[in-house]
């Protein structure tokens, strides 16, 4: 490790541990959250007792699909409706709701050092970040203060690691790693175990290495033969791609904007490799109200080969559920949005509706436990409350397994017309009940051609072993080391890699921003090399 890593490293320490001091130091002399030295009214001090302050961290850009912007109006909406019902709010209960800007970097770990250390209030809970880089850090202070924290982001698999500095964090969205058991029920329930992973690679978001990742972590637990190729969609791929599918594996799942996807299948189909001898699945899990009708047109000369191509290919999304309450919901979500000056088609997308539920189910388990006589400062009372539990969001029940993880539930679509390239939902997967049911009568463009399990091992097995221990096997470890391993380090290593890579954060155009991915990221490679040597 260069000296000068080593000095910045304990510099950061430093600035950390005085930051830890400064807060701690500041709030000795009380005993902690919320109490009030200044001598404040007794009728005020009644009144914060029974104050629910909730720190929301999500990024201003309205880049992302989960910015303050679209998600404000989902939780003041659910917060609307908890204090409009009477019962359902403990008596004399209020939210007071706090927005800063996560910036999906370390703004959002500042900010919350900054209510407390500043302004002395300690929030009764945090709400996001999404981006992982952002709520590593504030999940590992929430853990350290004792505050809930609820997230419909912080997607990555390391963050299910709960008995360490994750404890106080609950995913109301499904993780990538519930994604990953998805599809090992897919595998299964087609015989296969094995695989090629295919991802872009911008080094700057991430969100398809962490689906990759997700996918990763879960067939490697099953013992499935893995490859992985990683491209960068900003320069020429999709021969590439294909090549590196040739020489590997004939079940191919991939991740990337739908703009890619179509130029790899059309590559793919033009090496004849559409007709049944490959498999090829899509994760698009984001935009998913969009899909379904036609992803492969887009009204160039293009589009009858790309019909032909879709044929072999099926589509992963979640699982949307509605009932008549959410109608009402996503009326008010959208005007709200709309009147900031936001269009698009999709406005209640996951994270939307994420943090909506995020509100219920604290209201629920802050109830639990003021039964069970303790108060909302019990953080970690009110956190194991939230988990092994399954109650009614704004779309449909919401299943939380006993780690505090949401259960998934996801639908495959295929292309179930060849004549006119409809797609149609084709088969689904209930999270809860580890249920794959796919519907009779559908008819795979593999079927009898594609048995994976013995054929492909003999001529494979060198480089293909080789490639996938080197590649996605150590990046999905350094998911898990991210996860359980480093204190201050992830913001040391977040300093390195903007220092070293100098990103530049750019305001994404109105098109881009359905196809970023979400989360501001590492790349690997730094962290691992200086975690390895820390
Ligand atoms: C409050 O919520 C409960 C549970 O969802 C429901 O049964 C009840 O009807 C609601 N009350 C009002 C006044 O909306
Ligand atoms: C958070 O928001 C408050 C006001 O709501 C503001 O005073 C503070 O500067 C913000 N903190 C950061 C780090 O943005
Ligand atoms: C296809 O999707 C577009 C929006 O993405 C929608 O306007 C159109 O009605 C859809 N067509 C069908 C046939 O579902
Ligand atoms: C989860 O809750 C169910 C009942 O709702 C209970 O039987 C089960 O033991 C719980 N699991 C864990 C791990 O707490
Ligand atoms: C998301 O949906 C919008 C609107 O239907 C569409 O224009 C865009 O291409 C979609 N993005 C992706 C990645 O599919």
């Amino acid at each position: 490790m260069p000296s000068g890593l080593t000095g910045r490293l304990v510099a950061c320490s430093l600035l950390m541990a005085w930051l830890l001091f400064l807060v701690s130091s500041n709030s000795s002399s009380s005993s902690r959250p919320g109490a009030e030295e200044e001598e404040a009214a007794a009728a005020e001090g009644a009144d914060e007792e029974k104050a629910l302050r909730v720190l929301v961290l999500l990024p201003k850009d309205n880049a992302y699909l989960f910015s303050l912007a679209r998600v404000r109006p989902a939780i003041e909406y659910a917060v609307r409706s908890l204090e409009a019902n009477g019962t359902l709010l403990p008596a004399g209960y209020k939210f007071r709701l706090f927005y800063n800007d996560s910036d999906c970097g370390n703004r959002a770990f500042f900010s919350l050092v900054d209510m407390v250390a500043l302004r002395r209030q300690w929030p009764d809970l945090l709400l996001g970040p999404v981006c992982d880089y952002a709520a590593a850090p504030v999940a590992r202070l929430a853990s350290h203060w004792n505050v809930p924290m609820i997230s419909a982001g912080a997607l990555a698999a390391g963050f299910s690691a709960k008995t360490g500095e994750y404890s106080h964090l609950t995913r109301v969205s499904p993780g990538y790693a519930k994604m990953g058991e998805m599809f090992l029920a897919l595998f299964r329930h087609h015989q296969w175990n094995r695989v090629l992973l295919v991802y872009h690679e911008d080094k700057e978001q991430r969100s398809c290495f962490f689906a990759a990742e997700g996918v990763h972590v879960v067939f490697r637990e099953a013992g499935f033969h893995m490859d992985d190729f990683a491209f960068d969609e900003s320069a020429k791929y999709a021969e590439d791609v294909v090549r590196a599918i040739q020489a590997s594996e004939r079940v191919v799942i991939m991740c990337a904007s739908s703009d890619a996807i179509r130029n790899i299948m059309l590559a793919a189909h033009r090496q004849g490799m559409t007709s049944g001898d490959y498999a090829f699945f899509n994760i698009e899990l984001f935009n998913s109200s969009s899909y379904g009708n036609g992803s492969w047109k887009r009204g160039d000369k293009y589009d009858l080969e790309a019909k032909q191509a879709y044929s072999s290919l099926q589509t992963v999304t979640l699982l949307r559920t509605v009932k008549p309450e959410f109608e009402k919901f996503a009326m008010e979500v959208k005007s709200s949005v709309q009147k900031q000056g936001i269009h698009h088609d999709d406005y209640v997308n996951m994270f939307v509706e994420g943090f909506h539920d995020a509100i219920v189910l604290y209201v629920l388990a802050l109830r639990e436990v003021l039964k069970n006589g303790f108060t909302k400062k019990d953080g970690e009372k009110i956190v194991h409350q939230t988990w092994n539990k399954t109650y009614e969001g704004i779309a449909g029940p919401v299943s939380i397994d006993a780690n505090g993880e949401r259960f998934g539930d996801f639908s495959v679509m295929a292309m179930t017309d060849p004549e006119t390239g409809t797609q149609q939902v084709i088969g689904n997967y209930y999270g809860k009940q580890g249920q794959l049911e796919m519907f009779p009568n559908v008819k795979y463009p593999w079927e009898h051609k594609l048995r994976i399990d013995d054929s492909r091992s003999s001529e494979q097995t060198s480089n293909a072993a080789c490639k996938s221990s080197g590649g996605l096997g150590e990046s999905a470890v350094t998911g898990i080391v991210v996860g359980a391993l480093l204190g201050a380090g992830l913001l040391m290593a977040f300093y390195f890699f903007r220092k070293k890579y100098k990103i530049t954060i750019e305001r994404r155009s109105q098109l881009e921003e359905y196809n970023i991915g979400k989360h501001r990221q590492l790349r690997e490679d730094s962290i691992r090399s200086h975690f390895s040597a820390a």
